[in-house]
C-alpha cells in the first residue's frame, strides 16, 4: 500500500512505475488506484459525463485487420451503407436526445467518396449545429484538410498498438508508419485528436501496454479510447482469448495519470466483456460515453467483435441503461459540445 503511494505520487509517472501500477492485484491497491484517477478526473471535469453519438455508416471495408469481424475478408456478412439523408436523419435523432456531438463511424468504404463526406458534414453543420468527429480511417492530408475546412471538428483514429511488429501482425495491409502519418497529419489539418489502443491483444506483453501508454503520453491525444480485444469467430483471431476488463481498467486509470485533461470514454467493448463495466470505467478515470444510435437493422450488422453491448437494443433503450448507469456511478450528464480542454492544435 505503502509502495503503491508512494508509485503515485512519482510525476511523471516512469515505465517502471507504470509497471509495477499495471500489475497490482491487491484490492485495497486496487482501490487506491481507481480513486486516484477518478479524483483527478472529478478535479478536471467535475461529476459530468459527456455523451457522444455515434452513428455506424457503413459496415463496408477494405481492409483486412486481423480482429475486426467487418474486415473485407469476412463472407456471409450483410453488408451495408447508409445513403446522406439516412444519416441526417439519426443525426436529427441524437441532436433530440440532447446529445451535442456526432461521431460518424465506418469501414474504410471508398463509395464514400471526399466530396460526398464534405457535402454530408456541411448539412449537419447548417441543419444540426452539431460538433462533428469523423472516424473513417486513413486518408490523405489533403483529404483530411478538405473535412476539417468543411466544418469537422475531430478525427478519430486509434493506433491499436504502439509495437511495430505487433501492429504489422495484426494489420496485413495497413503500414505501420502510414498509420503514424496520418496521426500528425489530422493533427496538422486542425482537427482536435482522438486515438487510443486495444489491450489484451494476442501476442501484446504488459511492457508493449506500458510503451502503448507512453505513446499517448507523447501523441498528447484530446481523446483517447481504450478498449478490451473481443475475439470474432470469423477472424482468424478466432481462437484467441479475450482482453481482460480489470486489466483494461488498470490501464485507464493509469492512461488518466497520464493524461491529465485528455477526454476518456468508457467504451463499448468493455461494456461488453462485463455488464455494467460502464459503472466502473466512471469511477476509473472515464468521463465520456458513446452511446450507439445507428439504426437497429444496421446495428446488428456492425459486427467488429460479437455481442456488442446495446446492439440488440433500441437507441431509446441503451441510452435509457447508461443513464442508469452515470446515476449509478454518482454523475450526471454534462450538457454542451465537450470539445478538448487542450490549447487549440497548431494549423500549419
Ligand atoms: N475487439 C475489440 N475492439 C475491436 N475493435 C475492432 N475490432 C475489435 C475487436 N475484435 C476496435 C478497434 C477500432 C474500434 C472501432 O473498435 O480499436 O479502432
Amino acid at each position: 500500500m505503502q509502495e503503491i503511494t508512494t508509485l503515485l505520487r512519482q510525476e511523471p509517472l516512469t515505465e517502471n512505475a507504470l509497471l509495477r501500477l499495471l500489475e497490482i492485484r491487491d484490492e485495497k491497491d486496487l482501490e487506491l488506484l481507481f480513486d486516484t484517477a477518478d479524483r483527478l478526473t472529478r478535479r478536471i471535469f467535475g461529476r459530468g459525463v459527456y455523451l457522444r453519438g455515434i452513428i455506424e455508416i457503413s459496415n463496408i471495408c477494405r481492409r483486412n485487420c486481423d480482429y475486426c469481424g467487418i474486415r473485407a475478408a469476412t463472407s456471409g456478412l450483410i453488408r451495408y451503407r447508409m445513403q446522406p439523408e439516412a444519416i441526417l436523419q439519426t443525426v436529427k435523432t441524437i441532436r433530440k436526445a440532447g446529445i451535442r456531438t456526432v461521431v460518424l463511424q465506418s469501414g474504410e468504404d471508398p463509395w464514400y467518396t471526399p466530396e460526398l463526406i464534405e457535402n454530408l458534414i456541411r448539412a449537419i453543420k447548417t441543419k444540426h449545429r452539431m460538433a462533428i468527429t469523423l472516424s473513417l480511417g486513413e486518408y490523405p492530408f489533403a483529404v483530411y484538410r478538405r473535412w476539417r475546412e468543411a466544418g469537422a471538428d475531430r478525427y478519430l483514429l486509434k493506433f491499436e498498438s504502439s509495437d511495430r511488429d505487433l501492429y504489422q501482425k495484426l494489420h496485413p495491409d495497413c503500414d505501420f508508419d502510414e498509420r503514424w502519418r496520418c496521426l500528425r497529419d489530422i493533427r496538422r489539418a486542425g482537427y482536435q485528436l482522438g486515438s487510443g489502443f486495444m489491450t489484451g491483444l494476442p501476442g501484446q506483453s504488459t511492457e508493449m501496454l506500458v510503451r502503448d501508454l507512453l505513446a499517448l503520453a507523447k501523441l498528447e491525444p484530446d481523446m483517447a479510447g481504450i478498449g478490451p480485444f473481443i475475439p470474432h469467430p470469423d477472424t482468424p483471431l478466432c481462437n484467441a482469448a479475450a482482453g481482460n476488463p480489470l486489466q483494461t481498467l488498470k490501464v485507464l486509470a493509469l492512461a488518466r495519470l497520464i493524461l491529465k485533461n485528455t477526454h476518456l470514454p468508457t467504451t463499448t467493448a468493455l461494456e461488453t466483456l462485463e455488464h455494467d463495466s460502464r459503472i466502473r470505467g466512471l469511477h476509473a478515470g472515464a468521463n465520456v460515453i458513446m452511446p450507439n444510435f445507428t439504426p437497429e437493422n444496421f446495428k446488428r450488422l456492425y459486427t467488429i467483435y460479437p455481442h456488442k453491448a446495446g446492439s440488440d437494443s433500441s437507441a431509446e433503450s441503451a441510452m435509457k441503461t447508461i443513464k442508469a448507469q452515470i446515476r449509478a456511478a454518482g454523475k450526471y450528464i454534462r450538457k454542451g459540445y465537450g470539445h478538448s480542454l487542450k490549447e487549440p492544435a497548431a494549423k500549419s
